[in-house]
């Protein structure tokens, strides 16, 4: 496998990562807001969106592992690192690079929703089309892309290509 066409340029990303972050800065003006993100995908998408959110947030993360195939998510998850902080009472914004089956974010949702967050909002800077297992509430999404599977900012093929500052294919050599 190598790397093919790219899907969303870097100034693509880093564009709407501004838009993204000017919304989120006018719908929490005055709140008290926790941007969670999911380990280690989201580790590039929260560094970058952080940056454009105009509001003294707060960053936490949690990392997860789901069982099952290893292909396939099984929407059974196991939390590795769970939050260092209580977030009864405070605004939580979820943080996710990319929402394909949603089977791993409807457990970290309702997991978290257990512990009384004041409001509890997802932002995602890519979203699969067509593929939700489960109907995820997505409040914040930076680009809708094909089933396809994709590599870069932040994204891996086992464990490669998280380093890339933008979205591509894989595809044959
Ligand atoms: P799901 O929404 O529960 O199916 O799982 C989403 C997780 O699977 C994401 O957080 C990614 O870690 C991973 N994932 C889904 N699609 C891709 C892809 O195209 N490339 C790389 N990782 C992916
Ligand atoms: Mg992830």
């Amino acid at each position: 496998m190598k790397i093919g066409r790219t899907l969303v340029s870097e100034e693509e990303i880093q564009q709407r990562l501004v838009e993204m972050g000017a919304e989120i800065t006018a719908d929490y003006e005055g709140k008290d807001l926790l941007l969670v993100a999911v380990l280690k995908g989201a580790f590039m998408v929260m560094a970058d969106l952080a940056r454009n959110i105009a509001l003294p947030v707060e960053i936490d993360f949690m990392a997860v592992s789901s069982y099952g195939a290893a292909t396939q998510t099984s929407g059974v998850v196991r939390i590795l690192k769970d939050l260092d902080q209580e977030i009864a009472g405070r605004h939580v914004l979820i943080v996710e690079d990319i929402i394909d089956s949603g089977l791993t974010l409807d457990y970290l949702r309702r997991n978290l929703e257990v512990r009384e967050p004041a409001s509890l909002e997802i932002a995602t800077l890519l979203l699969k089309s067509g593929l939700q297992r489960v109907p995820i509430d997505v409040r914040y999404t930076g680009f809708e892309i094909p089933p396809e599977f994709v590599i870069g900012y932040g994204l891996d093929l086992v464990g490669k290509y998280r380093n890339l500052p933008y979205i591509a294919v894989m595809e044959e050599e």
